[in-house]
C-alpha cells in the first residue's frame, strides 16, 4: 500500500460534548465507540446488521449550502466512526435523564406502558426524538412509519405507538377507520349498562411534560464554522489494519479512486458494512466524501429528474414526492412506484443512512429499487479522472455483465430517471415474508409501452429480483411480445415464457422455489391488471375495465397506525387511595428504560483485567472430533486462552447437557472451544482461526420423521386416556384421519444472552452477573462444572433484556462455559452472545408433529380422539420431557371429548437442543385441537365456531386427567368475544366481501382458551422472600423471582405496599441473587406474580404481626416512629417469607392429577385479509377477552397479553426457521428470521380483562404471562377460513389442512389457481432442497 500521511483528528460531538479522537480506527463502528470508549451504554446492541433498531441514534449535520441543520436517525452499529467527522450524535443518554431532567418522548414512552423489559426502549425513544426533531406535531403515518426500523419482543408495539400518537394532534379524537366516530361511541363498545365498572385508561395524559422544541440543545456552533469552511481538507484515519481517506471535493475523490480502484466508497456503510462483518470481507482502504454538493443535487427538467447518487433513499424519499406533487400524474408513473417501495424498504434508519448510488452499485439480488429504475429506462451518469460516461441502468448492468459495469475508478454521480409518458405505464411489486423491513421473496419492476391510442405493445419490461444471484431481466419474453395487444392470450404465453426464461432450480438458495415460481407469474397478472386498469382509464370505450371483482388485486395493504383499547376493572372507590394494587401501575424501571439507564449486564463498567470470550461451534450435526488445532489462534495478538473440555475440573457433562464437546459433536452450534483475549474484536478473529477436523458419524438425525425412523428418543411415552376410544369409533358417524406440523419458534429476546463472570481471589469462589431466569440452576451448573460446594457461586441477576422461556436452561451452561474459562485464566471473563451465536446455539420452540384420527357425529359432536404427539427434542434432554408432558396435558383446550387418548414422545435429534418458550407446549399442542375441531366442522360443513361452541366444556367437569374444574369464565369469554366483536355480523360482512372480490378474501376465526398455570409438582411451585426494614422506613424487598421485562418486581413494590401498608416510594427492589434468596425455582409457567407474591406477602404480615404492639401503643404514629420503636424494642426488622407451593400433582402411571393449581380462560377474534396472489395477509381487528380474575396491575397485565400474543402471531404467521438438509440453521439474523414488526399488529385492537374468582392466588389474580400466545393462532384460524373462502371458490371443497406457521409461501400455494396449475413441478427424488422443515 502507498505511503500515507499521518492520522488525522477525527472530530464530532456527542449530546453536546466535542470528541477528538486521535488514534480513528475506520474498523470501529459508533455502537462500540459509544458502549465501550465513552461509556455511554444507553444504546444497545441487539443484532450489529441494522436489523432490530436497538442501536438507533440521531446525527445531525449542518448543510453549508442550504444552511439547515438535518436530523437523522441511524443504526449505529454500522456507523463506522471515521464516517461521523463534523457531524453531531444524539444518544438517549443526550435526550434526557433522571439525573437532571427527562424528555417528554422518554415520559410518554414510559408512562405509556411501552416498555416492559426496556432493551429496545432507547432505539425506539431515537426514533420518536428524531421525527420530533424534524416534526414536533407528527402526523399518525409518520408515527408508525418512524418506527418501523425498530423490533420489540415483549410490547406488541401497541403502547409504543400510543406514546407517539400523544404528540400528534391527529390523535386527539379516535378515529376507527377513519369513520371520524371514537371507538368508545360504537355500540358494542358499551359497558356502562354492566355492573361493574369498566375501565379504559392506562394512563393519564394531564401528567405528560408538553413537548417545547425550543428546549432542545443547539447544534454545536463549531461544527457550523467546520462546514463551511472553504478550506477543508481531505482526512486520513489510519487502523490497526485499515485507512479510512475522506476527500472533500470530487477531484480529490476521483485521484483517489484512481489510485485505489478497489476501496469501496463508503456511503452509508449498509452494504458495505454487513459484508465485513457477516462474510469476513476485508478492505485495506475505504474511501468516504464528506458530503460532496456534485453527489447531492436534484434536477427536473422536462423529460425528467436527475438524482445525485450522494442522496439517502431518505432524501430521494422527499424528492420523489415534491417531484410526484410538481408533475402531471402521467409522467410520474415510475415515481410513483419507486416510491411505494421506499415506503416499505428496510426501516427508517437505513434509509437514512443507504445512498442511491451505493444501491445502484451494490446491486443486491433482493434490490427493491433497481428492477424499477431499470424498467422505467433509468440512466447512470458516471464519472472518473477520465471524464464522464453514461451507461443505461438495464438488464445487462443489473446482471452483472462485464461490458456493463462501472469501471473499478469510476463513481456514480448521478442517476437519471426519464418521466413516465401517457401510454407508458411502470409498477414495482414485491412480496416479503413481513410487510415492511423484510427483504423481497420475489419483487419486480415491469414496464410496458403501447403504440399511442392502442393496447398494442411497442417496448416491455420485466425485471425480477430474488430470483437468482442478480437482479435478472425476462428480455426475452418482453422481446417476443412486443407488437402483441395487451390481452388475455398475451398474458398466458408471457407467464409461460417467463417461466422458461426465468428458472429457479429446485435446489435453489433461499429455497421456497415452488412459490417463487408462482410469484413470477402472480406479480406478472397484478402488472396486467393494473396496465389493462389505466388503458381503461385512458379510454373507457375502447379498453374494457377489469372485472370488478378483480379490481382489489391491483392494491398491496396499506399500512394503517394502530388502535384501538383495553378494557379491565375499575379499582374498588372505596379502597384506599395509598393501596396501589388493582391499578395500572408504571414499570418500576420504566423511566430508566426510556433514558437508558436501566443497567443491562453489558452496560455493566469493565471489571479490571477483564477479558473477551469467542466460542467456536461445531460445522458438523453429528461427528467425531478427529482434532482441535488452536495453534493460529494462540498466536494473535491479544489472545491469551483456548479454552476446550480438558480444562473443566468437574463434570462437563451435568445432567446430560454438554458444557464443551469432547470427543463427539452432537448438533451444529454445539460449543467445541473457546478463545479468550483482550478485545472482542480479537477473540472474533482468533476463534475464526481455530481449525477442528471431523469425521461424520451416522446417523444424522434432523426431523422428527428421522427420529421416527431411528427410533430416537429422549424420554418414554407419556399418555392420557379417558373412555373407550376403540369403542367409540365404532359408533361414530364419520372419522377423520389427519397430520399438523407446527414449526419451531426462535425467542428473539433483545438482549443476547451475555455473563459476566468474576472469579475471587479466595476459596474458589465466583460472581456472575447475568440475565437468566433461573438463578438457582446457573449456580448448580457452574458449582458441577469448578467442582465447588454451590456456597461458592453467587449469581446476580438484576434484569434481563426479555427471556420468554429461552433464558432457563440455557443461561446455565453458557454460564458455566464463561465460568470456566475465568476460572481456568484466573481473570474476569465478560461474554457477550452476538445474534447469529445465540440464535445458532440456544434453540427455541419445539417444533411438533401431530397425528390424528377423530371420530365425530353429523352434528358436529366429537365422540373420540386419538391424538399422537411428537416434539423435536434436538440434542439433550433439556426441558423437552417436560414440555411433551404438557403438550399431552394441555392438548385438549377447551373441549370435552369423552373418548380422548392422547400420547407423545419426545424426540432425540443433532439439532440444537430445544428448550422453554412462551407457552411451553401449549401453543403448538392447542393448534393440533383446534386444527381438527375446523376440519370436523368443515366435513359436517359447519362454521368452525359452532363446532367450537358445541365441543366445549360447559359445566363443571373434570379434564382428561380428571382435574375438577369450572369452565364458566371461559364460556362468559367465549360469548363477550363473539357479542363484543360483532362476529356474525362481521362474518356475514366477510362473505359478502368475499363474494365481490375474487383475489382478496376476507376470514374470521375465534378460538378459546383453557390455560394451565403453573407445574405438577409442588416443590417446583414454592418460593420465598427476604424483607427488611431500615431504620428510616426505607424498605428493601428481595424474592426468588427473576424481572425480564413482565414487571415482576413492580407488582411485588405492590403487594409490600398493600401488606406494609406503606407508599410505594418507601419500598425498593434490587436485585435477584442466588446469595439473598437461596435455591429459587425458575420464573416461568405464568407463576412470578403468584407464588413470589405470595413469599413477599408472608414476609410482610410476619414483619406486620411482629410491629403490631408498637402500631397498638401508638395508633396514631407513623411509619418512621414505629420503626424507630421497634428498634428500640429489639424487635428484628428482617424476616424471610415463604411460599409452600400450590398442592399439585400428576400421576403418570394412573393417567391422572391435580396438574395444575388453576386456569386461565380466554378467547380471541380475528379477521384478517388475504392477498390470494401473494399470500400476504392484512390483520385487520383483534378482540380479546381474558379471564384475568381480579388484576393486581391492569397495565401489566394487557402488556404481558398484547404482547404474548405478537409473539403467538408472529409463531403462527410469519416466524420461519430455515435449516439445511445437514442440520445447519440458516436464519440467525433479524434479515432471516422475521418477527412481527409495528406493521403487522391488528389495525383495531380490543383487549378486555374479564373479571372473575380465583381465591387460591394472591388477591384472587391470575398469572396472565403466557397465555395470549395462544390466542395468536385466532389469526391462524383466521387465515385459514380465508383460504378455504378462496378455495371453495375455485370449486376445491376437500378439507385441508393448515400447518403452522401460515406464511405467505403457504398461503399462497393453498390458494390452489392456474398460476399455481402452470409452473413447473420437480420430482422431491431427483434434488436435495436448499431448507427442510423440522417438524
Ligand atoms: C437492515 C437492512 C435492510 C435492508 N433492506 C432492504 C430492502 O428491504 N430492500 C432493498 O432493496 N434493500 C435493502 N437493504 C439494502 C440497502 O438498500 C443497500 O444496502 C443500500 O442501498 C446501499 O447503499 P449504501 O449507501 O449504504 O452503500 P454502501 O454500503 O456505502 O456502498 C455499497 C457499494 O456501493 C459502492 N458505491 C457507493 N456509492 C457509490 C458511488 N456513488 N459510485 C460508485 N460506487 C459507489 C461502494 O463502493 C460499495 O461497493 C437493506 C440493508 C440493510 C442493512
Ligand atoms: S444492533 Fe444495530 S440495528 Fe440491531
Ligand atoms: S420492551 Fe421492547 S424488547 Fe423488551
Amino acid at each position: 500500500m502507498p505511503s500515507l500521511p499521518n492520522s488525522d483528528e477525527l472530530i464530532f460531538f456527542v449530546n453536546g460534548r466535542k470528541v477528538i479522537e486521535k488514534n480513528a480506527d475506520p474498523e470501529v463502528n459508533l455502537l462500540f465507540y459509544l458502549r465501550k470508549i465513552l461509556r455511554l451504554p444507553g444504546t444497545k446492541y441487539g443484532c450489529g446488521g441494522g436489523g432490530c433498531g436497538a442501536c438507533t441514534v440521531m446525527v445531525s449535520r449542518y448543510d453549508p449550502e442550504t444552511k439547515k441543520i438535518h436530523h437523522y436517525p441511524v443504526t449505529a452499529c454500522l456507523v463506522p466512526i471515521c464516517s461521523l467527522y463534523g457531524a453531531a450524535v444524539t444518544t438517549v443518554e443526550g435526550v434526557g435523564s433522571i439525573k437532571t431532567r427527562i424528555h417528554p418522548v422518554q415520559e410518554r414512552l414510559a408512562k405509556c406502558h411501552g416498555t416492559q423489559c426496556g432493551f429496545c426502549s432507547p432505539g425506539m425513544v431515537m426514533s420518536i426524538y428524531t421525527l420530533l426533531r424534524n416534526h414536533p406535531e407528527p402526523t399518525l403515518d409518520q408515527i408508525t412509519e418512524a418506527l418501523g426500523g425498530n423490533l420489540c419482543r415483549c410490547t406488541g408495539y401497541r403502547p409504543i405507538v400510543e406514546s407517539g400518537k400523544t404528540f400528534s394532534v391527529e390523535s386527539t379524537v379516535c378515529q376507527v377507520k377513519g369513520s371520524g366516530k371514537c371507538c368508545m361511541d360504537q355500540e358494542e363498545r358499551f359497558f356502562m349498562t354492566r355492573q361493574e365498572q369498566i375501565c379504559t385508561k392506562l394512563y393519564n395524559e394531564e401528567e405528560f411534560q408538553p413537548l417545547d422544541p425550543s428546549q432542545e440543545p443547539i447544534f454545536p456552533p463549531e461544527l457550523i464554522r467546520m462546514a463551511e469552511d472553504p478550506n477543508k481538507r481531505m482526512l486520513t484515519f489510519l487502523g490497526e489494519r485499515t485507512t479510512w481517506i475522506t476527500p472533500v471535493t470530487l477531484n480529490d475523490l476521483l485521484e483517489l479512486k484512481a489510485k485505489f480502484p478497489k476501496a469501496p466508497l463508503v456511503m452509508g456503510n449498509t452494504a458495505v458494512g454487513p459484508s465485513i462483518k457477516f462474510t469476513d470481507e476485508f478492505h485495506p482502504v475505504f474511501i468516504s466524501p464528506l458530503r460532496l454538493p456534485e453527489l447531492h443535487f436534484v434536477d427536473t427538467t422536462d423529460d425528467g429528474v436527475t438524482i445525485g447518487a450522494g442522496y439517502s433513499l431518505a432524501q430521494l424519499n422527499d424528492a420523489l414526492h415534491f417531484t410526484v406533487s410538481e408533475q402531471p400524474k402521467e409522467k410520474t408513473k415510475t415515481y410513483r412506484a419507486l416510491l411505494k417501495h421506499l415506503r416499505t424498504l428496510a426501516g427508517a434508519q437505513i434509509r437514512n443512512m443507504a445512498t442511491l448510488g451505493g444501491h445502484v452499485v451494490s446491486r443486491p439480488n433482493f434490490s427493491d429499487l433497481n428492477p424499477i429504475l431499470a424498467a422505467g429506462n433509468a440512466v447512470i451518469n458516471l464519472i472518473s479522472k477520465e471524464g464522464e460516461r453514461q451507461i443505461p441502468l438495464d438488464g445487462h448492468f443489473l446482471e452483472r455483465s462485464p461490458e456493463a459495469n462501472l469501471k473499478p475508478e469510476e463513481i456514480v454521480l448521478s442517476v437519471y430517471i426519464p418521466h413516465s409518458t401517457p401510454w407508458h405505464f411502470v409498477s414495482g411489486l414485491r412480496q416479503a415474508q413481513r410487510q415492511e423491513n423484510a427483504f423481497a421473496i420475489v419483487n419486480a419492476g415491469m414496464s410496458v409501452k403501447f403504440e399511442d391510442g392502442t393496447a398494442r405493445i411497442k417496448d416491455l419490461h420485466m425485471f425480477y429480483g430474488s430470483v437468482g444471484p442478480t437482479v435478472v431481466s425476462a428480455a426475452h419474453t418482453c422481446q417476443q411480445l412486443i407488437g402483441r395487444r395487451w390481452d388475455d392470450p398475451m398474458l398466458g404465453d408471457a407467464c409461460r415464457w417467463v417461466l422458461e426464461e426465468i428458472y429457479i432450480p429446485p435446489a435453489a438458495e433461499g429455497g421456497m422455489v415452488e412459490y417463487r415460481r408462482t410469484l413470477i407469474i402472480s406479480l406478472l397478472f397484478k402488472f396486467y391488471l393494473k396496465v389493462r386498469r389505466g388503458l381503461n382509464k385512458m379510454d373507457p370505450q375502447k379498453f374494457p375495465d377489469i372485472p370488478e371483482n378483480f379490481t382489489s388485486a391491483l392494491e398491496d395493504f396499506p399500512i394503517e397506525t394502530p388502535q384501538g383499547i383495553q378494557m379491565f376493572q375499575c379499582v374498588d372507590p372505596k379502597q384506599p387511595p395509598q393501596d396501589p394494587v388493582g391499578h395500572p401501575v408504571m414499570h418500576q424501571s420504566a423511566i430508566k428504560h426510556a433514558t437508558g439507564e436501566a443497567v443491562f449486564v453489558d452496560d455493566m463498567p469493565p471489571v479490571a483485567q477483564e477479558l473477551f470470550l469467542a466460542v467456536v461451534t461445531s460445522t458438523r450435526a453429528h461427528a467425531k472430533i478427529i482434532s482441535i488445532d488452536a495453534s493460529e489462534a494462540l498466536a494473535l495478538p491479544g489472545v491469551v486462552d483456548v479454552i476446550t473440555a480438558e480444562d473443566v475440573p468437574g463434570d462437563n457433562n451435568h445432567n446430560g447437557e454438554v458444557l464443551y464437546a469432547q470427543n463427539e459433536v452432537i448438533c451444529v452450534g454445539q460449543i467445541v472451544c473457546a478463545v479468550a483475549a483482550d478485545t472482542y474484536a480479537r477473540a472474533r478473529e482468533a476463534a475464526k482461526k481455530v481449525k477442528i477436523a471431523y469425521e461424520d458419524i451416522e446417523p444424522r438425525i434432523i426431523t422428527i420423521e428421522q427420529a421416527l425412523e431411528h427410533n430416537s428418543f429422549l424420554s418414554v411415552e407419556k399418555k392420557i386416556e379417558q373412555g373407550n376410544v376403540e369403542q367409540a369409533f365404532k359408533y361414530v358417524d364419520q372419522i377423520i384421519e389427519g397430520e399438523v406440523h407446527v414449526e419451531g419458534q426462535e425467542h428473539f429476546y433483545m438482549e443476547t444472552q451475555t455473563f459476566l463472570a468474576i472469579p475471587k481471589e479466595e476459596d474458589k469462589e465466583m460472581v456472575l452477573h447475568l440475565g437468566t431466569q433461573y438463578p438457582t440452576h446457573v449456580q448448580e451448573f457452574v458449582a458441577a462444572a469448578l467442582n465447588v460446594p454451590r456456597s461458592r457461586i453467587v449469581c446476580h441477576m438484576k434484569r434481563a433484556g426479555g427471556a420468554f422461556g429461552g433464558k432457563v436452561t440455557k443461561p446455565a451452561l453458557l454460564g458455566a462455559v464463561a465460568a470456566v474459562a475465568a476460572n481456568k485464566i484466573g481473570r474476569p471473563i465478560r461474554f457477550v452472545l452476538e445474534r447469529e451465536d445465540d440464535m445458532l446455539i440456544t434453540a427455541g420452540r419445539h417444533p411438533l408433529l401431530a397425528r390424528y384420527k377423530i371420530g365425530f357425529m353429523n352434528n358436529g359432536v366429537v365422540k373420540a380422539a386419538d391424538v399422537e404427539f411428537y416434539i423435536n427434542g434436538g440434542c439433550t434432554p433439556d426441558e423437552s420431557e417436560l414440555v411433551l408432558e404438557f403438550v399431552v396435558l394441555k392438548s385438549e383446550n377447551a373441549y370435552y371429548i369423552p373418548n380422548f387418548r392422547c400420547r407423545g414422545r419426545p424426540c432425540k435429534t443433532n439439532l440444537p437442543s430445544n428448550t422453554a418458550f412462551r407457552g411451553f407446549g401449549f401453543p403448538q399442542a392447542t393448534v393440533v385441537v383446534e386444527a381438527y375441531i375446523t376440519a370436523v366442522a368443515s366435513q359436517c360443513d359447519l362454521p368452525p365456531e359452532e363446532v367450537r361452541e358445541i365441543n366445549m366444556y360447559k359445566r363443571i367437569s373434570k379434564t382428561a386427567y380428571k382435574q375438577t374444574f369450572n369452565p364458566e369464565p371461559l364460556r362468559r369469554c367465549w360469548k363477550e368475544c363473539l357479542e363484543k366483536s360483532s362476529f356474525y355480523a362481521r362474518k356475514l360482512a366477510a362473505e359478502e366481501f368475499n363474494k365481490k372480490n375474487y383475489w382478496k378474501k376476507r376470514g374470521l376465526a375465534v378460538v378459546p382458551m383453557k390455560f394451565t398455570i403453573g407445574m405438577p409438582m409442588t416443590y417446583y411451585n414454592q418460593a420465598a422472600a427476604l424483607v427488611h426494614i431500615y431504620l428510616d422506613g426505607s424498605v428493601l424487598v428481595i424474592h426468588g423471582g427473576c424481572e425480564m421485562g413482565q414487571g415482576l418486581y413492580t407488582k411485588m413494590i405492590q403487594v409490600a405496599s398493600r401488606e406494609l401498608n406503606i407508599p410505594q416510594s418507601y419500598i425498593h427492589l434490587s436485585e435477584t441473587s442466588t446469595f439473598t434468596v437461596p435455591n429459587a425455582i425458575f420464573t416461568a409457567g405464568s407463576m412470578g406474580t403468584d407464588i413470589n407474591g405470595k413469599a413477599v406477602q408472608n414476609a410482610c404480615q410476619i414483619l406486620m404481626a411482629r410491629l403490631q404492639p408498637v402500631i397498638r401503643k401508638n395508633p396514631q404514629g407513623s411509619w418512621e416512629d414505629w420503626i424507630a420503636k421497634a428498634f428500640e424494642e429489639s424487635i428484628s426488622l428482617s424476616t424471610t417469607g415463604y411460599f409452600k407451593g400450590y398442592q399439585t400433582n400428576m400421576d403418570w402411571e394412573k393417567e391422572e392429577g391435580n396438574a395444575f393449581p388453576y386456569y386461565v380462560y380466554g378467547a380471541s377474534c380475528s379477521e384478517v385479509e388475504v392477498d390470494c396472489l401473494t399470500g400476504a395477509h392484512k390483520l385487520l381487528r383483534t378482540d380479546i377477552f381474558v379471564d384475568a380474575a381480579f388484576s393486581i396491575n391492569p397495565a401489566l397485565d394487557i402488556g404481558q397479553i398484547e404482547g404474548a400474543f405478537i409473539q403467538g402471531m408472529g409463531l403462527y404467521t410469519i416466524e420461519e426457521l430455515k435449516y439445511s438438509p445437514e442440520g445447519v440453521l440458516y436464519s440467525r439474523s433479524p434479515d432471516d428470521y422475521k418477527i412481527p414488526t409495528v406493521t403487522e399488529i391488528p389495525e383495531e385492537f380490543y383487549v378486555t380483562l374479564v373479571r372473575s374468582q380465583n381465591p387460591i392466588a394472591i388477591y384472587s389474580s391470575k398469572g396472565l404471562g403466557e397465555a395470549g400466545m395462544f390466542l395468536g393462532s385466532s389469526v391462524l384460524f383466521a387465515i385459514y377460513d380465508a383460504v378455504t373462502a378462496a378455495r371453495r371458490e375455485r370449486g376445491l371443497t376437500k378439507t385441508f389442512t393448515l400447518s403452522s406457521p401460515a406464511t405467505p409461501e403457504l398461503i399462497r400455494m393453498t390458494c390452489v389457481d392456474q398460476f399455481t396449475d402452470m409452473i413447473p413441478r420437480d420430482d422431491p427424488s431427483t434434488f436435495t432442497p436448499w431448507s427442510i422443515h423440522v417438524s
